[in-house]
C-alpha cells in the first residue's frame, strides 16, 4: 500500500516529469559532435535551476555531476566530464532525474551523432522498441515479470543481451522506491502492477554479452565487459487499470 500514490501525489510527479521532459527537450536541441559530456551537464543543470527544480543526480550517494552521461560501451552512470568530447559516430544515454516541489521525475534517451554505423542505429532503435514493449505489459493487474519477459524476448529476438544487476524502480517521493523493475523476467510472475503504483522502466541492453563492471576510477560507471555498445532509455509511468500513463513526455 506505501506504494501507491494519492492523486495529488500523482500530480506532483506529473509536474516534476514535465520540467524533466524540458531538460531532455533542450539537450536535444543542443547536443552536438565537439561537445563535451560536461556541457550536457551544464545544459541540464542551467535548465533545472531556472525552472526553480533541483538535479536529483548532484550529490546523491556521492555522485558529482547533474545528470548522467554514458557513452558507447557505457551502460549506464556515465560521470559527465569536459575531458569526454562527443565525436561522430558515437551513441550517448543522457539520464536526467528532476525534483520538483519535492517530487522526482526521471527518464532517459539516446542521442546519435553524426554518422553513426548502422549496427548502433539498429541497437539504439530495438532498445527505444523495448521500452515500449515493456510498458505496453505494464498494464494495471499484469505482474512485474511481464515486463521483463517483454522486453527480454524482444531483445534475444535481435541477438542483444538484457542488463539484470540494474533495472528500473519505484519513484515519485524519492529517486529510488520499491519495488526493483528487473527487465528479465518471466510472464505472470513477480509483484502486481496496481494502479496508483508509479515506476521506471530503463531497459539497457548490450549489443553483445551481459557482463558488465564498474569503472574502479570512480565506482559509478557501468560498462560492457566485452567493449561493445549498450543502449537505454527510459520513462517514468503511473500504472493505471489499461495502458500506463507516461508522466515524463
Ligand atoms: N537516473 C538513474 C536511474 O534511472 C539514476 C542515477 S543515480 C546517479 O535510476 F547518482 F548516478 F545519478
Ligand atoms: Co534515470
Ligand atoms: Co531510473
Amino acid at each position: 500500500l506505501s506504494m501507491l500514490k494519492t492523486p495529488e501525489q500523482i500530480a506532483g510527479i506529473r509536474e516534476a516529469g514535465k520540467i524533466n521532459t524540458g531538460i531532455l527537450d533542450a539537450v536535444a536541441e543542443q547536443i552536438k559532435v565537439g561537445m563535451s559530456t560536461d556541457d550536457i551537464n551544464t545544459i541540464v543543470y542551467d535548465y533545472t535551476i531556472s525552472h526553480n527544480a533541483i538535479p536529483a543526480c548532484l550529490n546523491y550517494e556521492d555522485f558529482p555531476k547533474s545528470v548522467c552521461t554514458s557513452v558507447n560501451d557505457e551502460i549506464c552512470h556515465g560521470i559527465p566530464d569536459s575531458h569526454v568530447i562527443l565525436k561522430s559516430g558515437d551513441i550517448v544515454n543522457v539520464d536526467v532525474t528532476t525534483i520538483y516541489k519535492g517530487y522526482v521525475g526521471d527518464a532517459s534517451r539516446m542521442f546519435m551523432l553524426g554518422r553513426v554505423p548502422q549496427d548502433k542505429k539498429d541497437l539504439v532503435n530495438v532498445t527505444k522498441e523495448c521500452l515500449n514493449r515493456g510498458m505496453a505489459a505494464a498494464k494495471g493487474w499484469n505482474r512485474i515479470g511481464d515486463i521483463g519477459a517483454a522486453i527480454t524476448s524482444f531483445a534475444h529476438k535481435h541477438g542483444y543481451s538484457v542488463v539484470r544487476d540494474f533495472g528500473g524502480h519505484g519513484v515519485g517521493l524519492a529517486m529510488h522506491e520499491e519495488p526493483f523493475v528487473c527487465h528479465v523476467g518471466k510472464r505472470n510472475t513477480g509483484m502486481l502492477l496496481v494502479p496508483g503504483m508509479v515506476i521506471t522502466i530503463e531497459p539497457m541492453i548490450n549489443a553483445g554479452k551481459e557482463a558488465l563492471y564498474i569503472d574502479a576510477a570512480n565506482n559509478w560507471t557501468v560498462l560492457t565487459e566485452d567493449g561493445k555498445p549498450s543502449a537505454q532509455w527510459e520513462h517514468t509511468l503511473l500504472i493505471t487499470e489499461g495502458e500506463p500513463e507516461i508522466l515524463t513526455y
